[in-house]
């Protein structure tokens, strides 16, 4: 049956793809530095007038004739400012932007130049062809073949450009993109370069547009009403007669659901917008738990031949926002558990492959967290994938509150972007404008984006991210849901005068932990990983959360972060130069915060002891316990003697204080009568490394990876809590090292590889080391070592890379 419905959904492809055909450009990037302030060291950028003639053929870097051989060659994803060392600098942007020599500060790392060759067939002449860049870091001017083809300002939304006309068959082709990071959009790192997917997209002159196609769903009942509306353009000299038809396909590849064909006539160079209504019968409903997806197939036709044809997934559910009781998916009520994250990683800063957001995405659903915070500009496409298969709803946000051409048009990519993902269930028009969220100007702003969603998308609505408390003024005057950055205290007040507002928290917590780690350390930069952050900055977990768990005019709240990111070392500074926000640190290892929130937001028997026990010279010392847990209550020993039992407060945590004794501290609790049991022991000297790989098999396109996590054990097989031995790593097989990282705020060590070897200290006994297949199958080992420690070696097994259904928009 499997076999089946493989052959049937392969054939479907292949139908699919008889116009349209989406081929990935990632290899073989030339890369160089220009120069932000000297137009010599810019490859002549600004000496030559570049553009007063059309498609030059010169020895510029735009022009086929440069010799680049001198460039660096690369694959994509690039973002080349995890690549350079850390910079000591007094600017606060250099300092919440990780302090990395991006900006304008640094005018020689600040320029990238790119140049991509890439071939045509000639049997393809007569199609039409679009260069797709999915996110530049930033301000990005591209060229094909010495064509300017534009400027993409925005380093998180992408752009298409098509390039037919300028296309040689049989013979290279040349993009040339030129990338100015010197200005920052965000307070935090934002990588540079081209940094995401960059796509070529076949069609024929007849064809549904990047973001054409908007497919919405309106349950009533057991009945779906499934609204296909689609925008057909005819980019060809000629007028054509076509017919359009859609479908629904479900997961066993069976047609459950199909419009009319539709004629429709197209003049040449004109573009139409149809409607197509789809009924469905008992739908399977996309949910957190159980994501079910269809596929919904447009196919566009003439005289017998298929000119287009556009697959993709689609979710059902339905989304309610109530006032007094908060959010409801498919009628169920659902407490909003979120995280805020930036798309940034140990080793990698933001150029991310695929799989890795697949890997984040799991390890907060482990935690309980259901909602993604997309903070603060255009996702990864791949990530909105990943919460549409994994089950995770998504808040999708607008960078700036502005309502100029440049960003209604940001606005209008972003909602036409990404409106057809199930997990999105809410748009943001911005966050903390403190200029202008107050002012009537900032009302005006709000109201025409507001507009603007509800022509694009109305089957959503906005928020918008306010660090204001019981204030109703400007934006909030008009936002539909009213959402808070911090300010717990005011949500009360907030809706006993506002109560026809669903509220939301935007941001909560800001609570600084630094995993493993108990004592504030301002040499080091090093927070203390307990719930204890007040008054130094923001809120305590507990602070906002027994709020939020306790009214039910709280739509819930989202942390801020899920993961630990690159810049803003609040509240440190130099050598501190990465945050210390996340309930996980940048390489997804959990703090001790972690377990409070899985405690009261997963259905997981949670019961967690901190800190460990590892305190030579401190004995007979008062050492403060905590208890993380949703037990009723817990029991705990020192060595066999009993420290009491206490009950376990609601969407709170437990605390002892122990005088330190080396040996093993238990702690015993009961839950629904189940029996739980933890205990953290004195360890003995790390011995033996442990490598840990999250996944077996990979696949051999050159792309895909796998996180190996490495950790420490003793004599006894117990992990040392507080080892940082300097590790080595090496891979064999036909993989490299890509990146390593450790979660240590204050590492200036190296993240990024693209090598064999590759090495990293242990912080607090972790560290983490990302490989990459290549693209041959076959077995591939990794082995780390270390002074004193017994080696470790892991295998997995690069294998053909799986025909993957994903989607073509
Ligand atoms: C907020 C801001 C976030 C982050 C956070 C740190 O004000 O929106 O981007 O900077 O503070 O606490």
């Amino acid at each position: 049956m499997r076999i089946f419905i493989a052959f049937f959904l392969l054939l479907l492809t292949m139908m699919a793809a008889a116009q349209r055909q989406r081929t990935l450009l990632d290899d073989n990037w030339s890369f160089a530095f220009g120069h932000a302030a000297d137009p010599a060291r810019d490859f002549g950028y600004g000496l030559t007038a570049l553009f007063a003639k059309s498609g030059r053929s010169d020895s510029t870097p735009l022009a086929h004739k440069f010799d680049d051989r001198g460039w660096r060659r690369l694959q994509l994803p690039h973002d080349w400012a995890v690549e350079l060392p850390f910079v000591h600098h007094p600017s606060f942007d250099v300092q919440s932007h990780g302090y990395k020599p991006v900006g304008a500060w640094f005018p020689e790392t600040s320029i990238g130049w790119y140049r991509k060759r890439f071939s045509v067939p000639r049997s393809d002449s007569g199609q039409r062809f679009e260069l797709q860049f999915d996110g530049i870091f930033r301000n990005a001017q591209v060229w094909i073949n010495g064509f300017y083809l534009g400027r993409n300002e925005s380093g998180y939304l992408g752009i298409q450009y098509d390039v037919t006309d300028y296309l040689h068959y049989d013979r290279d082709n040349l993009i040339t993109v030129r990338v100015d990071a010197t200005q920052y959009e965000g307070w935090y790192y934002e990588g540079a370069g081209l940094y995401r997917h960059v796509w070529l997209q076949r069609y024929a002159d007849v064809h549904i547009p990047f973001g054409g196609r908007f497919v919405y769903h309106s349950v009533a009942g057991e009945q779906v009403r499934t609204t296909v509306a689609t925008e057909l353009r005819n980019d060809g000299f000629a007028a054509q007669e076509v017919s359009v038809q859609s479908w629904l396909v479900d997961r066993e590849g069976r047609r459950v659901a199909q419009s009319k064909a539709q004629r429709v006539r197209l003049e040449a160079r004109t573009q139409r917008a149809l409607r197509q209504g789809l009924t469905l019968r008992r739908p399977h409903l996309w949910d957190l738990e159980d994501p079910y997806l269809y596929r919904v197939v447009t196919v566009v036709r003439s005289g017998g031949r298929t000119l287009d044809s556009l697959v993709a997934r689609t979710g059902i559910r339905t989304l309610r926002f109530d006032p007094a009781n908060g959010f409801y998916l498919n009628g169920r009520h659902l407490k909003i558990l979120g995280t805020n994250n930036h798309p940034d990683h140990a080793g990698l800063g933001t150029a991310l492959p695929d799989y890795l957001h697949y890997y984040r995405v799991r390890l907060l659903k482990e935690m309980g967290c259901n909602a993604y915070r997309a903070s603060h500009g255009a996702p990864n496409t791949e990530l909105l994938e990943a919460c549409d298969s994994l089950g995770m709803l998504v808040l999708n946000e607008q960078r700036l509150l502005n309502s100029s051409p440049e960003y209604v048009d940001q606005f209008t990519r972003l909602i036409r972007r990404d409106r057809n993902h199930p997990s999105v269930f809410l748009w943001s028009v911005g966050n903390e404008e403190g200029w202008i969220q107050t002012q009537p100007a900032g009302r005006r702003i709000a109201q025409s984006l507001l507009a603007l969603q509800r022509q694009l998308d109305p089957t959503r609505t906005s928020t918008y991210a306010a660090d204001l408390g019981n204030v109703f003024a400007g934006v909030n005057e008009v936002i539909p849901v009213r959402s808070f950055n911090y300010r717990e205290y005011a949500v009360a007040d907030y809706h006993r005068d506002h109560p026809q507002q669903p509220l939301l928290g935007t941001e909560m917590g800001s609570t600084v932990t630094t995993r493993g780690i108990y004592e504030k350390d301002t040499i080091r930069g090093y927070v203390p990983d307990q719930d204890i952050t007040f008054p130094w900055w923001a809120s305590r977990a507990e602070t906002w959360w027994t709020l939020a768990a306790g009214n039910s005019f709280w739509m819930g709240g989202f942390i801020w972060t899920g993961f630990d990111y690159r810049g803003e070392p609040t509240p440190y500074q130099w050598p501190n130069i990465s945050s210390h926000f996340g309930v996980m640190d940048v390489c997804g290892f959990p703090k001790n915060l972690y377990f409070y929130y899985q405690s009261w937001w997963s259905s997981k028997d949670v019961l967690h002891l901190s800190p460990h026990w590892n305190w030579p010279g401190r004995e007979g010392k008062p050492i403060d316990v905590w208890v993380n847990s949703n037990a009723d209550s817990v029991a705990l020993q020192l060595n066999g003697r009993s420290l009491g039992t206490k009950v376990m407060p609601r969407n709170r945590h437990l605390k002892w204080t122990v005088p330190y004794a080396p040996g093993r501290l238990e702690a015993v609790g009961f839950r629904n009568g189940r029996r739980l049991q933890s205990r953290v022991e004195t360890t003995g000297a790390a011995l033996q490394l442990v490598l840990s790989p999250d996944r077996d098999t990979v696949s051999a396109d050159g792309r895909d990876i796998a996180i190996f996590n490495v950790t420490v054990v003793d004599a006894l097989g117990r992990h040392v809590p507080d080892a940082d031995q300097l590790l080595r790593f090496r891979v064999e097989g036909d993989a490299r090292i890509i990146g390593v990282g450790n979660g240590d705020p204050s590492s200036h060590e190296r993240d990024r590889y693209d090598d064999v070897i590759a090495e990293r200290r242990l912080f607090n006994g972790r560290a983490q080391v990302i490989v990459q297949a290549g693209r041959r199958t076959g077995p591939v080992a990794l082995t780390a070592n270390g002074a004193g420690l017994l080696e470790a070696k892991a295998r997995i097994v690069v294998t053909q890379p799986i025909h993957t259904w994903g989607s073509q928009e």
